[in-house]
């Protein structure tokens, strides 16, 4: 298929783009290098452009006729967003409407969007079906949450299908080690712990250690890059077979507290690290676990690297490799 990838070089962007290139697809890549890596990506051809030019992209749509769009690009930091909410809103939601108004303008009829677990807020017991309440407790969450319900209403009025997937976190490294999280200043947990262990950072932080969980810190369901990559491949290839609307869960279906992922890294690299208890982060939830029988019902998703351990081994040998 002829295939846009917005945010192509970013950090799952970059993962999905090898698999659809290794698979041989036709991809267009628009991705400003704000926080993406030239280097991350391995397949297509790179427009370094603004999703807020909407001229320029007006032309590529014109001139490259999409097949499909998976739409990456956007801003990700939960405590950015709440100090500069005006930033996500226009990355993410203005950004967002401009490119699903370029999709009905050109007749691209195939859509898939990367949404987030954060648009379930802080759901009391923290286990999310996808009719769950959606009350995000972040500008973040609710910029995804908006552009989730103009995908909504523009399915309804078009001839446009989309998926929504509202990944939990994401994490870990390809593992063949060849793409990985190059992100300058993350601030995702496993990177973060593979860094100290890498002896890239002296110590690191835990934010929060008074949550209602066993061990006080916040519980997240921890998902292999892979497995997520392969989701948008099952979902381009449901919404090129006809397959409808949908919105969709994707995670393990169980979690583990930030003490245990701190440890667990510890564990596998056998490196020892400060890990100094601080007070909690603002916009954090306490508890978000997927309920993600829906994704494997209705496209086939089977995922393969449900492994707290493997996660955290390809994340750490690829920040060896990033040295
Ligand atoms: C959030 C978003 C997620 C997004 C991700 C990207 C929510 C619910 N989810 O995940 O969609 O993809 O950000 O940034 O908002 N932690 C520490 N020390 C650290 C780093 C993190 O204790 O140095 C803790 C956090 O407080 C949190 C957990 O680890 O409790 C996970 O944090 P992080 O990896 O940043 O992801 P989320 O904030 O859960």
């Amino acid at each position: 298929m002829k295939i846009l990838i917005t945010g192509g070089a970013g950090y799952i962007g970059s993962h999905v783009l090898n698999l659809l290139g290794m698979a041989g697809h036709d991809i267009v890549v628009v991705d400003n290098l704000s926080t993406g890596r030239k280097e991350a990506m391995l397949y297509g051809k790179h427009v370094e452009e603004n999703l807020e030019n909407t001229e320029v992209i007006d032309k590529l749509f014109a001139d490259e006729k999409f097949e499909a769009c998976i739409h990456f690009a956007g801003s990700i930091v939960v405590p950015e967003s709440v100090s500069d909410p005006i930033k996500y809103y226009k990355n993410n939601t203005e950004n967002s409407l401009n490119v699903v108004g370029l999709c009905v303008k050109h007749g691209v009829k195939n859509f898939i969007f990367s949404s987030t677990a954060a648009v379930y807020g802080d759901l009391e017991g923290g286990v999310c079906t996808e009719e769950s309440a959606t009350v995000p407790i972040n500008p973040y969450g609710t910029s995804k949450l908006m552009t989730e319900l103009m995908l909504r209403d523009t399915s309804a009025a078009h001839d446009f299908n989309f998926v929504a997937l509202r990944y939990f976190n994401v994490a870990g490294a390809n593992v063949d080690l060849k793409v990985g999280q190059c992100t300058p200043n993350a601030t995702h947990l496993i990177k973060i712990a593979s860094e100290c262990a890498s002896g890239k950072r002296d110590k690191m932080a835990i934010f929060g250690t008074d949550y209602g969980t066993p061990d006080g810190t916040c519980i997240r369901d921890y998902i292999h890059v892979d497995d997520l990559a392969q989701a948008h491949v099952d979902s381009l290839t449901y919404l090129a077979g006809g397959g409808k609307s949908e919105i969709m869960n994707c995670g393990y279906g169980h979690g583990f507290s930030v003490r245990e992922v701190i440890d667990t890294v510890k564990k596998v690299t056998g490196v020892d690290f400060p890990a100094e208890e601080i007070e909690r982060r603002p916009g954090d939830a306490e508890k978000l676990i997927s309920v993600a029988d829906k994704i494997r019902k209705t496209i086939g998703w089977t995922p393969k690297y449900d492994d707290l351990e493997l996660i955290v081994k390809t994340a750490y040998e690829w920040e060896k490799k990033l040295q």
